[in-house]
């Protein structure tokens, strides 16, 4: 089992140090599927099997606005947000540059809303390019609209800690509660029936064209994103095991994080 990575280059971007555990086969991958699909679930699960470091850049965004960030750049991104709509390219690129350090952690990574867009996905090979390493797979999760309905319009959110519930099939143990941090849960603004219907459409046009963009890597997986997390988890190792990193293939210049303690 490997230990969780604590995020907090992401997070914060820059130069700022993390503490991920060194893999000797660290997994690059992208993880992706329609809104609601379970990615957030999955990559919580993964990141424990793994050791992976989860980075999503929706989470990225929701954290700057639990901090109340207020630059025109943050405000245009969370207006977008609420409307169902994409960031723009250039803002989220920017976003994902800044903290393009994390691309090549020692417990690899997997990227969870990024890229959403054929601008994105190119942006995403240069920084790989830039940054020496490369993607092992990218796992492409399905799920018929009426069960991701089902998932959006039961999920609950704790804004201090980032954790995910569900109503019936994740409830927390004391309601509206987080069981991590005790912080109160709430429905995320985009997870109303309006900006669901937004965000369907918005993935259909522009993402789902990525499909194609990968299946041309031979890198693309499609894992049917039924059952219960733990199925889906298992499912999706087995399909992941084909594209097994090369053992020592790090990928890590050794100028960045420094070797773990003995
Ligand atoms: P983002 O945060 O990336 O959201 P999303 O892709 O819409 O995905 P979700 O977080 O809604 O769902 P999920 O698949 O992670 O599902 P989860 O595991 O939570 O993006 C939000 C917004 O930010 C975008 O709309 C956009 O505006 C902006 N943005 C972000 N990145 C961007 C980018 N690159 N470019 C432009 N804009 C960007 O599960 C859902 C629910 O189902 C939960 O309640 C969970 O408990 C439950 N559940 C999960 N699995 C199961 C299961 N197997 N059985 C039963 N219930 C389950």
């Amino acid at each position: 089992m490997g230990s969780q990575n604590n995020r907090v280059a992401w997070f914060q971007g820059g130069d700022v140090p993390c503490e991920p555990m060194p893999y000797d086969r660290p997994y690059r991958l992208v993880l992706f599927g329609p809104p609601g699909v379970g990615k957030g679930t999955q990559a919580e699960l993964l990141t424990h099997v793994l050791g992976t470091c989860h980075l999503s850049t929706g989470d990225v965004f929701r954290a700057a606005q639990c901090e109340g960030g207020s630059s025109p750049a943050v405000k245009e991104a969370l207006d977008a947000m609420r409307r169902g709509e994409l960031v723009s390219d250039p803002l989220v690129v920017a976003l994902v540059r800044e903290r393009a350090r994390c691309l090549r952690c020692r417990g690899g990574f997997l990227l969870d809303g990024f890229p959403r867009t054929i601008a994105q996905a190119e942006a995403l090979d240069m920084l790989l390019a830039e940054q020496d390493v490369s993607l092992n797979a990218v796992l492409d999760y399905e799920l018929s609209l009426e069960k991701i309905v089902e998932r959006l319009s039961g999920r609950r959110t704790c804004p201090r800690c980032n954790a995910v519930y569900h109503l019936t099939t994740r409830p927390p143990l004391a309601a509206g509660v987080c069981d991590q941090c005790g912080g109160g849960l709430v429905q995320r603004v985009d997870d109303r029936l309006g900006s669901v219907r937004v965000r369907m459409q918005t993935y259909q046009a522009n993402t789902q064209p990525l499909i194609d963009y990968y299946s041309r890597t031979g890198k693309l997986v499609t894992i049917q994103a039924v059952g219960s997390p733990t199925e889906i988890l298992e499912r999706t190792l087995a399909a992941i095991s084909p594209f097994q990193p090369d053992s020592g293939d790090s990928g890590v210049r050794s100028d960045t994080n420094p070797p773990a303690p003995k």
